[in-house]
């Protein structure tokens, strides 16, 4: 879900729907706003769906200068406009939105509320019932009442809270959840992610958890879990409002995977020397090379590239490497090695998954390094390391050029890890030359557009099951271009072993299933082509995608040569094309996949 709030300006309709606009990848099954002018008229307004939708529902009398905003997954409770946040108490008092899960809300309510009605089936609901009550029955202002209650809570939150007695204050507190407190000029903002109100300020301040904020038109106050004041200092986010448009772009993954090789080249200038040198902080390196054994950990399309990085580093820096999803990581650890160093892969940087695994790994002391898109996200922040992928927002929900930036970034710090290794094979991989040539290659593709939607249209429009299939790097990459499919088209994808297809999986193959067989190593390309016979045997209508040194006369799309290790950065692309003109065609809306949400803050 997404936070936004405003006090002090009286554009603050307008600033709350910009925001919430921009948080939008973070959820989007309904949305609301609350604003109160502060002389006695206020507004709440709550929509099911998108925020143009809550657009259409705001009337031109809805004003004010401090309100509070949500955009809503849902986790508690059907999507439904008594379900869409803020949540207010019975007697209209207080107003709350709220991100993450309030995992004791049937206790506290069965304890403190049974006699309250309640309008929703929400945890956040209970939250705001029970502030009301301690405000009112033990006769505390707000913020004494906020405190009481934030006391009784376990779970994840980022809340935002409102009181009609007095209005230009924002109440805010957090716990595993991301929080930010913008400061802008003559006003204050609260968003759960910078680029909500990057139009407003680059100037933020962090919250940290059991801090409780209150914010005013001039005014930020931070108070630690002991109640002390706290002092700190804003940090300035470095990124243009204009990078978190579309420009002409029907849909934001197009721009995105556009993008892809601009953000290789970018990569290279970040972190590698004129002469090729990886530039990676020493000390970073050293834990490292301290290590017996890496932990790669990641949810979704990052664990994906978690899979390509396991490759990387085995063969440049030769050093036994795990990959695992974060969220079954978190309930059952595998046996450690001694001496465990951890890379969490995290495009937002915000996963609850991952940081359930981060806080125990902080908790036993073992180093760790966040290679996340954003900086000072809480991954970033809590983990010992941190290196960026300077991929620029992400904003459609599929993932694209945070995949390619991560494996990229992984290959770079493999190759610096390997040579103090002493490692040959890492001090001949000429890694500058090399993602040059990814750089020019993924042009090459994404040049090839108008090719790639007549196969989406020949192979994928028609089926509701697809399967992509590979060997070793090849299968690992053969996941995400079955995850990119599944998540935005809703065909039923999987991305398997080629070898493994003929155990069991092949009795799903019928006249004219879809099969896509990647074809990039040297080593493996003949058996995964039987096994593409042996499908189409069955009736399957296959597809080859596979490196030029590879290529044999009626191969499907021939993709330029570069290193085998870094075929995945090349592979994947043509994927991302078929999965994205696979649902622009069946008329669906690209960016925002059903169910789905880009960010989320919840385990
Ligand atoms: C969500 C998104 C996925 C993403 C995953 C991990 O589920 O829908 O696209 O891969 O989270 O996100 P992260 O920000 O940790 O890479």
């Amino acid at each position: 879900c997404g936070i936004v709030g405003v006090t002090g300006n009286d554009n603050a309709v307008k600033i709350l729907v910009e925001g919430l606009q921009k948080l939008e990848y973070r959820g989007y099954d309904s949305a609301g706003i609350y604003v109160n002018d502060q002389k006695g008229n206020d507004y709440l307004v709550k929509t099911k769906g998108r925020i143009s939708q809550l657009r259409e529902k705001i009337t031109p009398d809805v004003h004010g200068s401090t309100g509070i905003g949500h955009t809503r997954w849902a986790t508690h409770g059907v999507v439904s406009v008594d379900n869409a946040h803020p949540h207010f108490s019975n007697d209209d008092r207080f107003y709350l939105v709220h991100n993450g899960v309030i995992d004791n809300f049937q206790e506290i309510k069965a304890q403190y509320l049974s006699d309250v009605p309640f309008r929703s089936q929400t945890d956040t609901e209970v939250v705001v019932q029970l502030i009301d009550k301690f405000a009112v029955e033990d006769n505390l202002d707000a913020k004494s009442a906020f405190l009481k209650a934030l006391s009784l809570l376990k779970g994840s939150y980022a809340f935002l809270l409102m009181d009609r007695e007095q209005p230009d204050t924002l109440f805010v507190a957090k716990n595993k959840s991301p929080l930010l407190v913008g400061v802008a000029d003559g006003f204050n903002v609260v968003c759960s992610d910078a680029m909500a109100m990057l139009r407003e300020t680059h100037d933020f301040l962090e919250i940290m958890d059991g801090e409780v904020v209150t914010v005013t038109p001039n005014d930020v106050k931070i108070q630690d879990a002991d109640g002390n004041p706290v002092e700190r200092k804003t940090y300035h986010v470095d990124m243009n409002a204009d990078e978190t448009d579309k420009g002409t772009y029907p849909f934001y993954m197009l721009k995105e995977v556009d993008e892809q090789p601009n953000v290789m080249r970018k990569l290279a200038q970040t972190y590698l020397s004129e002469h090729g040198e990886p530039q990676i902080d020493d000390k970073l390196i050293k834990a490292m090379q301290a290590a017996d054994r890496l932990y790669i950990i990641g949810a979704g399309t990052s664990y994906h590239a978690g899979l390509v990085g396991k490759r990387l580093f085995e063969r440049l820096a030769h050093i036994p490497t795990e990959v695992h999803v974060s969220s079954e990581f978190a309930y059952e650890q595998p046996m450690l090695a001694d001496k465990p160093f951890f890379i969490f892969l995290t495009q937002s940087g915000e996963t609850a998954d991952s940081r359930e695994v981060l806080v125990n790994v902080n908790d036993a002391g073992y180093p760790s390094l966040t290679i996340t898109n954003v900086q000072n996200s809480t991954l970033s922040r809590e983990a010992s390391y941190t290196l960026l992928l300077h991929a620029g927002p992400e904003i459609a929900v599929a993932s694209t050029k945070a995949y390619t930036a991560q494996i990229a970034l992984e290959a770079i710090l493999a190759k610096a890890l390997g040579e103090v290794n002493g490692q040959i094979v890492a001090q001949n991989f000429n890694i500058r030359q090399q993602l040059g040539l990814v750089a020019t290659g993924m042009q090459a593709i994404v040049d090839e557009k108008a090719k790639i939607e007549d196969l989406a249209n020949n192979y994928l429009m028609k089926s509701n099951r697809a399967f992509y299939i590979g060997r070793g790097i090849d299968h690992a990459v053969s996941l995400e271009a079955a995850l990119k499919l599944k998540e935005i088209s809703y065909v039923q994808a999987e991305g398997f072993a080629s070898g493994e297809l003929k155990h069991g999986t092949i009795a799903l193959i019928e006249k004219d299933t879809p099969v896509i067989g990647f074809i990039t190593q040297a080593k493996t390309a003949g058996l995964t082509r039987s096994n593409l016979q042996e499908t189409m045997a069955r009736g399957a209508k296959t597809m080859t995608i596979v490196r030029e040194g590879l290529a044999i006369d009626g191969d499907t799309l021939v993709l330029p040569d570069v290193d085998e290790m870094l075929m995945p950065l090349l592979t994947v692309v043509p994927a991302q094309l078929l999965a994205y003109y696979t649902s622009l065609n069946k008329g669906l809306d690209v960016d925002k996949p059903r169910n789905l949400a880009k960010s989320v803050t919840v385990e």
